[in-house]
């Protein structure tokens, strides 16, 4: 198929000056880059909170929500992130799309950018579906990855570093546990890689055995199946859903026993102390990796997470397609 240049998402993601192109993996994202996405998102944020919700930044542009998987949050805050921006916005869900009738997402991609779309903000099942379009995308239409498979989930990541920074902005000294299905996460991957890059002091993963990918170690991460000891010390705990959806055969005996060995509790927040921080990139499963209670508790960012995911949204666009000539 033309268009395929062999390169990884890394490197596909920044055009021939470093400057993003498309968004596909927070996985060698430089560090100025990382901030500067954080730093912008910090100057939408006021526009949520202004009698008029707009700024005309993308007047004239199209960003398409091309989702193949379920979505409430983040399909919903690129909507109003593109909206904000007042790019004009098209709605794709694949169940009743022409690719269930048999059109492949190539000559979907084909068909769509025949309607002179700037920007395919994509979610699949598939890790590296995001990759495959931006690979063969045609010159001036971005891609951003919305959750490819296992793969990543950039934005995710980055507003849940940029939720960080407003609580912890000394990275150096945070312990984060990223606790529950690590294996099927995209988010766990990305998280990872963001936190790396902000040179945080200690990242744990904690999972049962069945749920820890092998060789996690080479992420930079400390691996724990025991959720007390992971927990030790920490001062956020990120939680993860459990993806059953992904799982073939049988990973877990069951939700309740999964919440007794591996769920957040009152008292296993307690042990932490007032300081410690919840995060969770939802949807949440209440009583399987945390205890419904601590869902909007004070200590818990979950809704900040979503309504940063705004801004960081806003961010990303604007500086692919918001960009003038020349700039
Ligand atoms: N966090 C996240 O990706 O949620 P949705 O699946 O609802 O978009």
């Amino acid at each position: 198929m033309p268009g395929d240049r062999g390169l990884t998402p890394a490197e596909l993601q920044l055009d021939e000056r470093g400057r993003l192109r498309h968004l596909l993996t927070t996985e060698g994202l430089p560090r100025e880059l990382l901030v500067e996405i954080l730093d912008t998102a910090a100057q939408f944020a006021p526009v949520a909170g202004a009698p008029v919700k707009k700024v005309p930044l993308l007047r004239g542009r199209t960003v398409l929500n091309l989702f193949f998987e379920a979505s409430t949050r983040t399909r919903t805050t690129f909507e109003l992130a593109a909206k904000r921006l007042s790019a004009d916005v098209l709605n794709i869900d694949a169940q009743t799309s022409s690719t269930s009738k048999g059109e492949t997402l190539f000559d979907m991609q084909r068909t769509l950018e025949a309607m002179q779309v700037d920007m395919f903000v994509v979610r699949h099942g598939s890790s590296g579906a995001a990759h495959f379009i931006a690979g063969h995308a045609a010159p001036g239409v971005a891609v951003l990855n919305a959750g490819d498979g296992r793969h990543a989930h950039p934005t995710q990541a980055l507003l849940d570093m940029y939720t960080l920074r407003a609580h912890r902005p000394d990275f150096r000294q945070l312990r984060v546990a990223i606790v529950g299905d690590i294996l099927h996460s995209r988010v766990a991957r990305s998280d990872i890689h963001a936190l790396r890059t902000l040179g945080a002091g200690e990242i744990r993963v904690i999972a049962p055995s069945t749920l820890m990918p092998s060789g996690i170690e080479t992420l930079g991460v400390t691996p724990y199946t025991d959720m007390d000891a992971g927990l030790a010390g920490v001062d956020v705990v990120m939680l993860l859903r459990l993806q059953r959806e992904r799982m073939r055969g049988s990973l877990l005996a069951s939700p309740g026993e999964f919440h007794r060995a591996f769920g957040l509790t009152e008292k296993r927040l307690a042990a932490l102390g007032p300081d410690a921080l919840v995060m969770h990139p939802g949807p949440i499963n209440r009583g399987v990796e945390l205890a419904g209670e601590l869902a909007y508790s004070p200590q818990s960012l979950i809704l900040q997470q979503v309504e940063h995911g705004i801004a960081i949204r806003m961010a990303v666009m604007a500086m692919i397609i918001g960009r003038t000539e020349g700039a």
